[in-house]
């Protein structure tokens, strides 16, 4: 069908942010089917699509390295909360949760029901790809396997460590979700579901990712006041099992800790030294996950995100609930179970400093559920462009989309994405520098960014000019078979 001077797509004379850090230039750039085929001064040339990139960025498609997207994938294949913000990948099966494989038949316990999985269940991991191949959705799926999910298959009672015969259980379902394609295994240890798994058994659970060198990648047991202690047991766990590391959403919480960012950031740099340690971050000062159940993870200001039994209390503050009731904070918790909540417990200087370190990545950690999710899932790549790069100069653009898009790519073996570059795949985001930034914020948390001008997914216009064009292109990136080790 194709001439030797049409293109597909021409996007004319913007500038190039190519991902590597390189400083941007200006040229246009040509695709082919789901390809970029040359980039260059194509002035001469016509495309089917021309798009007029004067005075805009044009950047690789955004990788959000922490998502919760797994079941979204299936239920909200558009993802305008990601699309709309220029994301193009989402890495999936974070914080030890992930929607395969799962137990027939059972009832999820928090936090693995934040995944809003309904009634289905893929009880192996290959049949969850499946589904996602057999369905696409508008981006593309690196997807990841949590070690949560194996200790509720495997194990009768979670409130111990794992027998030796439930570990090798464990790591018979990991070899599975490995071999269909997994990259990675994430694990909660903070989470109650796997808060009583020993170093030891998420060590040995996790032995069969070093053959693929695929990702251990760790919600660390504690980033409050034993943050450092959480992170050591992390590193102890990688080295024994010599494979590469991803500290998930890096934070210090707790005024008591605000500063020490400068001490974790030290030791992980140093540790970098000795084995391979990758962070990613979201740029806010408050977190969101389920509604604690405790005293001690309820301290602060707590608002809900999304409430099963009372969805119209989203919004609301748990203090005025409690106050409401007539109960403690703890009891109103309890009582408004199932539910996520956001929690302001983050300072300022510490989500700057370690968004500034030099190997953090930007992953949103959004969870796409409920009426009033946390900011982030609508706003994190739009405003660490606006407002951390533009208005805070933490870093120059080219830095900004580096850690959104090439290190990301680097980080997750993903071939030929993350750069605008010859014969890599056609994932590019069109911005504008001077306008792009997050107007989700947490009264108005699912307001689309502005100044993302379009997204191109595969050689697909995804979104332009704020209309999402409902393309379902994504692929699914799962390790290769002949990736593994021989
Ligand atoms: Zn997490
Ligand atoms: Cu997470």
């Amino acid at each position: 069908m194709h001439n030797e001077t049409s293109f597909d797509i021409l996007i004319r004379g913007g500038a190039i942010i190519d991902g590597t850090k390189r400083p941007r230039y200006t040229a246009d750039v040509a695709i082919r089917g789901e390809r970029i085929v040359g980039i260059g001064d194509f002035s001469q040339h016509t495309a089917a699509t021309e798009i007029d990139a004067t005075g805009l960025v044009v950047a690789p498609g955004f990788i959000d390295s922490h998502t919760h997207d797994d079941q979204a994938l299936l239920s909200q294949p558009d993802l305008p909360f990601k699309v709309s913000q220029g994301v193009t990948t989402v890495v999936t099966g974070n914080c030890g949760i992930s929607i395969a494989p799962l137990r027939a038949g059972t009832a999820l316990p928090s936090p693995l029901n934040l995944l809003d999985a309904g009634n289905e269940r893929f009880t192996t991991f290959g049949a969850y790809l499946d589904a996602l191949r057999a369905s696409p959705s508008a981006v593309n799926v690196v997807p990841m396997v949590g070690h949560t999910n194996f200790r509720t298959i495997v194990m009768d009672d979670l409130e111990r460590a794992a027998t030796p015969d439930e570990v090798e259980a464990m790591k018979a379902l990991l070899e599975e979700a490995l071999a269909a394609g997994a990259v990675g295994m994430s694990t909660g240890t903070y989470y109650p579901p796997a808060a009583a798994a020993t170093e030891q058994e998420v060590t040995e659970v996790s032995r069969p990712l070093a053959a693929r060198r695929a990702l251990y990648v760790s919600h660390i047991r504690n980033e409050a006041d034993r943050c450092l202690e959480s992170l050591e047991e992390t590193f102890r766990i990688g080295h024994e099992v010599s494979t590469p590391i991803l500290l998930s959403h890096h934070k210090l919480m707790r005024k008591a800790n605000f500063g020490k960012s400068t001490v974790t950031l030290r030791r992980i740099e140093e540790e970098m030294q000795r084995q391979c340690v990758n962070l990613d971050c979201y740029p806010y000062t408050a977190s969101s996950t389920m509604l604690h159940l405790d005293e001690e993870r309820l301290q602060g200001r707590v608002t809900l995100a999304s409430c099963e039994p009372y969805p119209h209390f989203a919004g609301r503050d748990l203090q005025d609930i409690a106050d409401e009731w007539g109960v403690s904070r703890v009891e109103a918790s309890k009582r408004l179970q199932p539910a996520s909540a956001i929690y302001y417990s983050m300072d300022e200087e510490d989500v700057q400093r370690i968004l500034a370190f030099e190997r953090t990545m930007i992953g949103s950690d959004g969870v796409p559920a409920g009426e009033r999710p946390h900011p982030r899932l609508w706003g994190t790549f739009a405003r660490v462009l606006g407002r951390y790069s533009r208005d805070v100069q933490l870093f120059p653009l080219e830095t900004a989309v580096w850690k959104m898009t090439g290190l990301t790519a680097e980080v997750f073996g993903l071939e030929q994405r993350g750069q605008v570059a010859r014969d890599f795949h056609a994932d590019i985001t069109i911005f504008d520098p001077a306008t792009v930034q997050d107007l989700a914020d947490y009264d108005h948390p699912t307001r689309p960014a502005q100044g993302i001008e379009a997204v191109i997914v595969n050689g697909a216009v995804a979104y332009r000019s704020g209309v999402h064009r409902h393309t379902r292109t994504g692929k699914v990136l799962a390790r290769k078979p002949a990736d593994a080790a021989a």
